[in-house]
């Protein structure tokens, strides 16, 4: 596991959104997995501006979404939908027919993960998944106790998430009880993962996830087991970590080597 620590929220979107030209300079037919929530908007207002300068095309890019809200309409303000247009899918030259999102107003809600499950299958699996990360550890929107086997389905969210999330929605009340994600085993399933966490009130999550043992209760520990995983995390987030300066140490160590080669 790598474990980057960088001094702001915007220096974390810039490093996630060049991670991502990387990987799409290296394979232009990249599929990538890609999450909402405040944490990445930094990430893909890099994206945008790199898209517009010329610098990235994402015209044959594959995009997966790791979750959406059960019973919004997709153009309810507050779908995953609808933040994905508004904050990339419109800045850039994805195909709208590449981009899959899960329905979350779907008459069969397992049929509609089943089908997930089974696109990701045909493009070939996930080259690199960016996930943002709960107060409470959870990822998408696998939420602790989790089942750490668990491929696409139908979630309850807790009441901690239902009020993190009310800041986007008119208050705790408006926000679903429900939605739909993609599993704990459908994301270790990608090759490779890039977890980004900012602010304070991610720093006991990131710790218990990189730090602790894996547990069911810590949804985001299950990525100790995958072998290509980076937390790109800002001082805030990276605060309760005990082994910050070996992260620190390591990531010096790195950058030296490849000064070197
Ligand atoms: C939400 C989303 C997650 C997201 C996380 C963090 O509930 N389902 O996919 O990563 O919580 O959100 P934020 O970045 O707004 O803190």
């Amino acid at each position: 596991m790598r474990v980057k620590i960088v001094a702001s929220e915007q220096v974390m979107g810039c490093e996630a959104a060049k991670i991502v030209q990387d990987e799409v300079a290296r394979n232009p037919k990249a599929v990538l997995m890609l999450p909402t929530g405040g944490t990445p908007e930094a990430m893909y207002e890099h994206l945008a501006r790199a898209y517009s300068q010329g610098r990235v095309t994402f015209a044959r890019v594959t995009t997966f979404n790791l979750d959406e809200y059960v019973g919004l309409s997709v153009e309810h303000p507050q779908s995953y939908h609808c933040y994905m247009q508004d904050r990339f899918f419109c800045h850039v030259d994805l195909p709208p027919i590449n981009a899959h999102l899960l329905d979350g107003n779907a008459a069969n809600l397992a049929k509609e993960c089943r089908d997930f499950e089974q696109k990701i299958a045909e493009a070939g699996g996930v080259d690199l998944a960016v996930l943002g990360l709960g107060r409470n550890a959870h990822i998408a929107f696998n939420e602790p106790p989790a089942n750490l086997t668990s491929r696409t389905h139908v979630a309850m969210l807790t009441e901690s998430t239902r009020q993190a999330n009310a800041r986007f929605f008119g208050g705790t009340g408006d926000v679903p009880c429900r939605a739909l994600t993609a599993g704990i085993a459908t994301i270790i399933d990608c090759r490779k993962i890039l977890v980004l966490a900012c602010g304070i009130q991610k720093a006991e999550a990131v710790a218990r996830a990189i730090e602790r043992p894996v547990s069911a209760m810590c949804p985001a520990s299950a990525l100790q087991v995958h072998h290509k995983v980076t937390f790109l995390v800002d001082e805030a987030a990276a605060s309760c970590l005990h082994f910050k300066s070996n992260y620190r140490y390591l990531e010096q160590a790195r950058r030296s080597l490849e000064v070197g080669r």
